[in-house]
């Protein structure tokens, strides 16, 4: 059999990290040992039980089993409209605003290929969500990382970047709450974002994954509450979190004109959009999840007081995350973000994952993920406690 070569570009995507994280899981989990996973960012709970409804009267509908409209449902596009008008009074086109993505990742992976050519810069966050990069490889464009520090709430400091970083840069990557710091943004930090890629004519595309999830009552904001958002920037909404549809594979973006085009304009050569059951199921997680996702936020801002609150009483000096859920611990010193992860999963079949898989400034954290249930969150913290370094 011959052994095609793969192109250049597929050469140049950047190695998965995580994928040696697995691997060594799956080695603990072979040895019989039982783990208790905080590394991956899957949501745990099935998808609200009207929206799996939904799919499946849409489903009997021979009028949704043909090509759905190249690019999507007018429905779905109205619901992401009012979406956005109830929950942040943010007014979109649904005519001109949206595009319906085959979830955030696609969306993501689409948009410098959407805007850039050989050469352009884009700036990423780091700490950061890996897809980021992917993109950005694909098409051949030249990364910028923007630190994301403690001392700095994890927001960028652009005043710190090269007067050639911002020349080159025609693309920037935000996303609060934030995955891996599970830091969110402000009023303010969203207004000089706006007036910095004014200046510096550069396109935000602002990942809101986890807009759902802000805990003590404060709700994440959206970028396109600021004024002026949409001139320069548009958000990504996924349905993966906020209505636990990880698998179904469907979001949208909101925002400037110009790039919603660009996207349904790629989209048309790619794809023929999304099984038209699944948009309709999505159009009904939109307009009426309302409790649903109420339940959700507190399960996890419950798992985190849990988690966070016993870390501090084992005398692990850690902090709650504002949004997300994700909760990002620092290292004891003495220990790289590797080396902690190793000894916890070694000694007490605890999985965390490494900061330094998330870019060179998550390195001294780990990332833990909310998404195991209240009593195995007690028996990690009992196993942590139990390796006598606190
Ligand atoms: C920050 C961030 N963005 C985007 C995604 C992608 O979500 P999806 O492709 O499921 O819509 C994730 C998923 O984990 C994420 O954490």
């Amino acid at each position: 059999m011959k052994t095609f070569q793969q192109s250049d570009r597929l050469k140049g995507l950047p190695e998965q990290f995580f994928a040696s994280l697995v691997k060594k899981v799956a080695k603990e989990a072979s040895e019989g040992h039982d783990l208790i996973n905080f590394g991956q960012g899957n949501p745990d709970k099935p998808t609200p039980e009207h929206i799996v409804k939904a799919l499946q009267e849409a489903s009997n509908n021979p009028q949704f089993h043909g090509y759905p409209p190249f690019q999507g449902h007018g429905f779905l596009k109205e619901a992401a409209a009012s979406f956005y008008k109830q929950e942040y009074g943010v007014t979109i086109d649904p005519t001109k605003e949206v595009a319906i993505l085959f979830g955030g990742k696609a969306g993501l992976v689409e948009i410098p290929q959407c805007l850039l050519n050989k050469g352009d810069g884009v700036l990423i966050p780091d700490p950061g969500y890996p897809d980021y990069l992917s993109g950005v490889a694909l098409a051949g464009a030249t990364l910028t990382k923007m630190p994301l520090t403690e001392q700095n709430d994890f927001l960028p400091d652009y005043s710190s970047l090269s007067e050639e970083d911002k020349q080159r840069a025609k693309l920037m990557f935000l996303n609060y709450p934030n995955n891996p710091t599970g830091a969110v943004a402000s009023k303010e930090f969203f207004e000089d974002t706006v007036s910095f890629a004014d200046k510096n004519d550069i396109c935000v595309v602002h990942d809101f994954a986890y807009g759902a999830i802000g805990f003590d009552g404060k709700k994440p904001r959206s970028f396109l509450q600021t004024e002026g958002a949409k001139d320069v920037g548009i958000e990504i909404y996924t349905f993966s979190k906020t209505f636990n549809m990880a698998g179904w594979r469907i979001a949208f973006a909101v925002g400037n004109e110009s790039v919603i085009k660009a996207i349904e304009l790629l989209q048309d050569h790619l794809y023929v959009s999304i099984f038209s059951p699944i948009q309709k199921a999505a159009e009904v997680a939109l307009l009426h999840s309302h409790k649903s996702v109420q339940d959700l936020l507190s399960l996890y801002e419950r798992r985190r007081e849990v988690w966070v609150g016993g870390l501090q009483n084992i005398g692990w000096d850690v902090k709650a995350p504002a949004g997300s859920f994700f909760a990002w611990l620092r290292v004891p010193k003495g220990y790289t973000s590797t080396e902690f992860s190793d000894l916890l999963l070694k000694k007490a079949h605890v999985v965390v994952a490494p900061g330094i898989g998330f870019g060179e400034h998550g390195e001294g954290y780990v990332r833990t993920g909310l998404l195991t249930e209240e009593t195995r969150i007690r028996e990690a913290i009992k196993r942590i406690k139990g390796l006598g370094i606190f």
